[in-house]
């Protein structure tokens, strides 16, 4: 029976693990395009209608990736961070990693609030084939012309927010491969052929 890693040992991110963080990675830089090209869109246009179908189905799919992917890194530790990183790097690599994962879930919790409480109340129809729900209870609390124009603020507040903490993310990894040259970023990436781990 293979011996069970220990967060100690542990080298890389899984396969899983590396799987989804690049599925979610490519999904989050088309919904970013998508959101911004959609709502500068000219009103009612068929691209527009068209962009807003896939930014809903795409967005719904990456928090379905995300609660997969939490369930996994919670069952599955992490590789160590290398030993050389200074205590508040490690800190801020961890909080920062905190903070990708809440606007994995805020980003598309609050664009559903979004639809659900729009006033043109057009129903989601995942990639044309899967009918979504709208959050219905949200009603309970206020009118939804009292919650539209809050959750749709949030939402593009935590699409900016997102943007501001990757280009950190994005430069640290950078940063580790090209300057420090650890295997902060090659742990990360897929290897193809045989896994001799
Ligand atoms: C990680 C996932 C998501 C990201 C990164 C994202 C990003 C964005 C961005 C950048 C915009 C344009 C910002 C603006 O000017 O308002 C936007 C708008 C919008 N998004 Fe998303 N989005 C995500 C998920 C979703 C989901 C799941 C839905 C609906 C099910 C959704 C519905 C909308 C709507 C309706 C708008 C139009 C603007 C508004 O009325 O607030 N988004 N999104
Ligand atoms: C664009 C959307 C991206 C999102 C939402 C994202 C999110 C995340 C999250 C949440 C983690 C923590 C993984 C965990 O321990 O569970 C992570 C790790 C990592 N990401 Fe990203 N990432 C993105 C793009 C990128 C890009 C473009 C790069 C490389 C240039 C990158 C490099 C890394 C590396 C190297 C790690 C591992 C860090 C470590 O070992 O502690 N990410 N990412």
């Amino acid at each position: 029976m293979p011996a069970t890693k220990t967060r100690a040992t542990k080298t890389r991110y899984d396969r899983v693990a590396i799987a989804i963080h690049w599925l979610t990675a490519l999904a989050i830089l088309a919904l970013l395009v998508m959101g911004f090209v959609m709502t500068s869109a000219r009103p009612g246009s068929p691209l527009q209608f068209s962009l807003f179908q896939w930014h809903k189905s795409v967005g719904i799919t990456v928090l379905a990736l995300t609660v997969l992917r939490l369930g996994w890194r919670l069952s599955h530790r992490a590789p160590a961070l290398p030993d050389t990183m200074p205590g508040l790097e490690k800190l801020a690599a961890h909080l920062g990693h905190v903070g990708l994962y809440g606007l994995l879930f805020a980003l598309p919790l609050s664009g559903w609030a979004v639809v659900s409480t729009s006033p043109f109340n057009i129903p989601t129809v995942l990639y044309g084939l899967l009918p979504w729900p709208h959050l219905e209870f949200l009603t309970a609390f206020a009118p939804k012309a009292a919650i539209n124009p809050v959750v749709s603020e949030a939402h593009e507040l935590a699409a900016w927010l997102l943007i501001a903490l990757l280009v950190v993310h994005i430069a640290a990894a950078l940063r580790h491969h090209f300057l420090i040259r650890d295997t902060v970023l090659t742990r990360m990436l897929p290897r193809f052929g045989s896994e001799t781990r």
